[in-house]
């Protein structure tokens, strides 16, 4: 399936190569004044030596562009600008209208991509961070999935570590069956905080948690039994999270820091072989290539620290060679908040340097690379990136909590959502009964949350405002979702489902034209969000061709006009229903048929 851009880009490199005499990028964008404009004759002129304008008319004499476009003209000091030809628009959107995929192709080189996201702490509330993650890490995984590669879910579950000493006295002081139920019905602030109030005030439960800690790491049995239920009952309440917001995070995701605990003394042996291993301050540090501190001395990694235990880093670091080596990952996604890139950054540092991206960099060399091979899991190896983003902040501006200080109950923050948008749907459609009502309200008020999140540059603070998330007007879920609504309810009175794509569609009128596009960018536009994990790009996409249909629908009857304008402006509007429904199911958001 072919997207305009990709057609033009088609029919010019040729004609640039030609006049070139190697190949030369046409450098095609969106234009201002036509809708696309190829600014690639600048780019060869300056390297020819020769006149901008002229290698354009040469370029158009060359490229064949009859069939698709209408309007063809140099500007300025040689800018080519490309109007398409309504009959050649008519005839793209008829291709995707058959195509239940919208135009968007399966991957031709699927990959192998991990996609590491949520990672909550056991015992531990889940924080906005992790719901950051959750959601984000979602979206990258149904964008993944959808383009056809095989994508491994991992969730680094936070499930080991000196905390464990204290949280399992704390456990047996309260009893295990009390523990477990306070656990699994999400309780997870309460029962932690008790647990540091008691290593704070009692020596003796100090001491107790101390000798814990040994204990779990020796593997003693009884030890693990009762880590065991910290660790399963806390799992229970993220699932319960997880079905609530939707996300296709399963049980079997769940990849704890505990489970690399065996791959731990390889990676020791193995960094010290390789001559990367250091003594620092009584620790076992690698000091990664590049990382300095404010005084200019190297900053060390810590592998194994003094007293012999390992830590977060430790675990990073055999994590990511299980991944690179076992798991053979041409792709690697770590979504993870900004302020652990330092952390990310060292890990992945090592692992360049202990050469563990080394087998596919090896492929590169060989006789029978293909280019195919080189662009993707090419000379450079896997590619192993941070997903970073930043904080979520309240109204008023600080990194959100509750009231008193504490952090907020997740739960209660989704629940809030769906409370709020329930009411909002009462007023709105008083006519839903109330089974689906509550289906609206669950599908919005999750929606919301997650496109408030998924909307902005995620590099960016956002701030979390039910009011203005939740709003009907504006870049916000329940906006596309009614947009969807409205668009399906014109087909329904049009009498059912959208006229089957026989033929061009006809395209005439100035919002037809902004209609068709934007819908026809799809493709695109799914392309570059797969690269670049910048899923605000997708949703502002379909905020634009929400906005552009509702131009479209005050500029053209649909259901008033007839014959061949009829049966084109339905399928436009069943386009427009369909690219905005599987829009938002690649951020995780649901569209409900009415609202
Ligand atoms: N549990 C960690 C935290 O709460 C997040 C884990 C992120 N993933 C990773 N491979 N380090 O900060």
């Amino acid at each position: 399936m072919v997207t305009p851009e990709k057609l033009l880009i088609e029919r010019l490199a040729p004609a640039f190569a030609r006049v070139a005499g190697m190949p030369a990028d046409p450098v095609l964008r969106r234009g201002r004044h036509a809708d696309f404009q190829c600014d690639g004759a600048l780019a060869l002129g300056r390297r020819l030596g020769r006149d901008a304008r002229e290698i354009a008319a040469e370029v158009l004499r060359y490229a064949e562009l009859d069939d698709l476009c209408s309007a063809v003209r140099i500007n300025g000091p040689g800018f080519v600008e490309l109007t398409l030809a309504p009959t050649a628009l008519g005839r793209l959107l008829a291709a995707i209208a058959a195509d239940e995929r919208l135009g968007v192709p399966r991957t031709a080189r699927p990959e192998t991509i991990v996609v590491d996201y949520s990672g909550p702490n056991t015992a531990k509330e889940m924080h906005v961070g992790h719901l950051r993650s959750t959601i984000i890490g979602d979206a990258a995984v149904r964008v993944l999935e959808w383009q056809g590669h095989t994508v491994l879910r991992r969730n680094h579950l936070g499930d080991w570590g000196t905390p464990f000493g204290m949280l399992i006295e704390h456990l047996l002081d309260v009893g295990e069956s009390e523990a477990a139920h306070e656990l699994s019905v999400g309780d997870l602030t309460g029962f932690y905080q008790a647990a540091r109030r008691a290593f704070d005030a009692d020596e003796a439960f100090r001491v107790r948690s101390r000798e814990r800690v040994v204990a779990l790491q020796a593997g003693d049995p009884t030890t693990l039994r009762l880590w065991r239920i910290l660790v399963t009952e806390s799992k229970k309440y993220f699932m319960a999270v997880y079905a609530r917001l939707g996300v296709r995070l399963t049980a079997d995701d769940f990849c704890g820091e505990s489970s690399y605990n065996d791959r731990l003394p390889p990676l020791v042996e193995e960094l010290a072989e390789l001559g990367l291993l250091r003594e620092s301050a009584g620790a076992q540090c690698v000091f990664p290539a590049g990382f300095v501190n404010r005084d200019g001395e190297p900053l060390p990694l810590i592998v194994r620290k003094g007293d012999g235990g390992f830590g977060y880093a430790a675990t990073d670091l055999a994590t990511l060679r299980h991944r690179l080596r076992d798991l053979a990952a041409d792709r690697l996604l770590y979504v993870v908040g900004t302020p652990q890139s330092g952390h990310l950054e060292m890990v992945f540092a090592t692992a360049r340097d202990a050469g563990w991206h080394g087998a596919r960099a090896r492929d590169a060399d060989r006789d029978d690379a293909t280019p195919a091979r080189a662009v993707g899991r090419g000379a450079a190896g896997p590619r192993v990136e941070h997903v970073d983003f930043g904080y979520v902040l309240g109204s008023d501006g600080k990194i959100l909590r509750t009231r008193a200080g504490a952090s907020i109950k997740l739960m209660d923050l989704l629940d809030e959502a769906v409370t709020r948008a329930a009411a909002t749907i009462a007023e709105k459609n008083p006519d839903l009964d109330p089974d689906e009502r509550a289906a609206v309200a669950r599908a919005v008020g999750i929606g919301a949350v997650k496109y408030a999140d998924l909307s902005g540059d995620r590099r960016k603070d956002y701030r979390f405002d039910y009011d203005r998330m939740l709003s009907f007007d504006g870049n916000t879920a329940p906006y596309l979702q009614y947009a969807h609504a409205r668009t399906r309810s014109i087909l329904r009175k049009a009498g059912g489902e959208a006229p089957s794509a026989a033929g061009p569609l006809v395209i005439r009128e100035p919002a037809e034209r902004a209609l068709a596009l934007r819908l026809l960018a799809f493709p695109d536009v799914v392309e570059e969000v797969g690269e670049s994990s910048d899923f605000h790009r997708l949703a502002h996409h379909l905020f634009a061709l929400a906005t552009t249909f509702t131009g479209f629908f005050e500029e053209c009857p649909v259901l008033r006009s007839e014959g061949e304008v009829r049966r084109s402006r339905l399928i436009l509007c069943d386009l427009t229903a369909r690219t905005l429904a599987r829009g938002l199911d690649l951020l995780g958001i649901e569209t409900p048929e009415r609202m």
